[in-house]
Formats: structure tokens, C-alpha cells, sequence
């Protein structure tokens, strides 16, 4: 698998970790296809403005990654454009929290489509053309919250369990046809997502990694990286934590 004809496809490529993503496989010479939601496009223009300097083929798309019509648009697209995708990094996520008590519906609802429709929807969209290349590696990103709960986020820790559970199955349906499905899981780290948190909370976090620091996008995005790799190519269906030590 040579880097250069890789098609790397990654959801949320805007910024944080999805970038950080994004730039990783740059670096190898892949061609990088991302997609954000955001407001504007200042962060995604700036992932563009970066992955211009190492000089790759780039595409990025605003796209809602929770309607299944758009992704299976997109993805026909992609595999016309490009024939194949290697790669599938499902990424994009967000946060509504609150208290049991007082989540909404709406907070239910949208996180629960963001965070785990869109990784059926991309997944589905893709693996036939993985499938008929007999090759293919998708990794979803998921969360230490979907593993040991945190308070206000039973919305955000059930959407994240849920890509473990998925991915395990997928991972078995897939196996024999040379596709690997993994997540990786990461803990407490430092993006915007995380800068949004008040003092206290980031306190309590920290004070419950051993390694005693959060981490940094770029420990994710090598792990993801790795996954993708020749190295990883007998590992399936595996949860893999980065997390400083957070949860064991
Ligand atoms: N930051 C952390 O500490 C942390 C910890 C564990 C897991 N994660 C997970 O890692 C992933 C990335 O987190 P981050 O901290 O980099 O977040 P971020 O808020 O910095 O970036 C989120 C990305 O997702 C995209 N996105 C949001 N909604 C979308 C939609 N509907 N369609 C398409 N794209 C959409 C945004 O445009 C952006 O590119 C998320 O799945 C998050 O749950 C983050």
C-alpha cells in the first residue's frame, strides 16, 4: 500500500483532532478528503492552508454528516472521482450536555445522529467499495465517556458506547473480505471541544490521569494513523484507548 495512492476520507477534518488527523496522513503523501459542519469555513480553510504546504491533493466539503442521503451522495462522488477510498476515519462529533433530568430531546437526538448515525451512514456509503477492492481500513473515533460515563452526558457516553458496539460487529461482518474496523478511544484531549469545559471540570479530569496532562491531538491522530498501517494489519474489531492512563 503506497501512501501516495491512498485515499484517506475523514469526517470532521475542520480542526482539533480531525485535523490533526488530516495532517498526519498528509505527511505520507496520501490524498486527504475531509468534511466539517461548522458555522463558517475560517477553520476548514485553514486545515486547507496547511495541508497546501505539504503539498497533497486535498478536497473538503461542508457536509452534514448525520444525513444519510448526503453521505451516500458524497461517497458516490468520492469513488467516481478518485475509484477507491482506503481509508475511513469517522471523526466528527459533538457535545450537548446536561443533567439527565433536563436533557431535551432535540440534545438526545442531535447527538445520537452526529455521533453515531453518521459512522452508519459513512461506513455503509463506503465499505462497498472497499469491498470490491478486497481492502480497506475504518476507524471511528470514540470516547473514554462512552466507557466509564461522566456526569451530564448520558446523551454523548450512550452515542459513544454505541460506535464500540457497532464497530465490533461491522469488524466481524467485514473481516473476510480484508477490512479492518477499530476505534480508537481517546480521553482527555486538548481541542476545542475540551476548551469549552468549565476551570473545575478540566480540574477534576486532570486530576484523574495518571500521566498527569491532557493530551495532545497529534498522540490521536498517530494511533489512527497506525491502525491504518501495514503494522496493524491483523488487528480487528479493537477498542484502543490514548488516554494517559485515565481508564484501564
Ligand atoms: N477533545 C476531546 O477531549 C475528545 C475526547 C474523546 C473523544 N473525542 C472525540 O473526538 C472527535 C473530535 O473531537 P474534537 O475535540 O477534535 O472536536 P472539535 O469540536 O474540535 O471538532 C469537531 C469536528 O466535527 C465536525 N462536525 C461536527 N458536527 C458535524 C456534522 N454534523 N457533520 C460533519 N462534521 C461535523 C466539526 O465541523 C469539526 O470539524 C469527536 O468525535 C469527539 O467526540 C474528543
Amino acid at each position: 500500500m503506497s501512501e501516495s495512492k491512498r485515499t484517506v476520507v475523514i469526517t470532521g477534518g475542520s480542526k482539533g483532532i480531525g485535523r490533526a488527523i488530516c495532517l498526519r496522513f498528509a505527511r505520507e503523501g496520501a490524498r486527504i478528503i475531509f468534511m466539517h459542519y461548522d458555522p463558517d469555513d475560517l477553520a476548514a480553510n485553514e486545515t486547507l492552508g496547511l495541508l497546501d504546504k505539504v503539498n497533497v491533493e486535498t478536497k473538503a466539503e461542508k457536509l452534514d454528516v448525520s444525513s444519510f442521503s448526503a453521505v451516500e451522495e458524497f461517497f458516490k462522488q468520492v469513488v467516481k472521482d478518485f475509484q477507491r477510498v482506503d481509508v475511513l476515519v469517522n471523526n466528527a462529533g459533538i457535545t450537548r450536555d446536561a443533567f439527565l433530568m433536563r436533557m431535551s430531546e432535540d440534545q438526545w437526538d442531535q447527538t445520537l445522529q452526529v455521533n453515531l448515525k453518521s459512522v452508519f451512514n459513512c461506513t455503509k456509503a463506503v465499505m462497498r467499495s472497499m469491498i470490491k477492492e478486497r481492502s480497506g481500513r475504518i476507524i471511528s473515533i470514540s470516547s473514554v465517556v462512552g466507557q466509564i460515563g461522566n456526569i451530564g452526558q448520558s446523551n454523548y457516553a450512550a452515542s459513544k458506547a454505541g460506535i464500540m458496539g457497532f464497530t465490533k460487529t461491522v469488524a466481524r461482518e467485514l473481516a473476510g473480505r480484508g477490512i479492518t474496523v477499530n476505534v480508537v478511544v481517546p480521553g482527555f484531549i486538548n481541542t476545542e471541544m475540551t476548551q469549552r469545559l468549565p476551570v473545575k471540570a478540566k480540574e477534576a479530569f486532570l486530576a484523574q490521569i495518571p500521566m498527569g496532562r491532557i493530551g495532545e491531538p497529534d498522540e490521536i491522530a498517530e494511533t489512527v494513523y497506525w491502525l491504518a498501517s501495514e503494522g496493524a494489519s491483523y488487528i480487528t474489531g479493537q477498542v484502543i484507548h490514548v488516554n494517559g492512563g485515565l481508564y484501564m
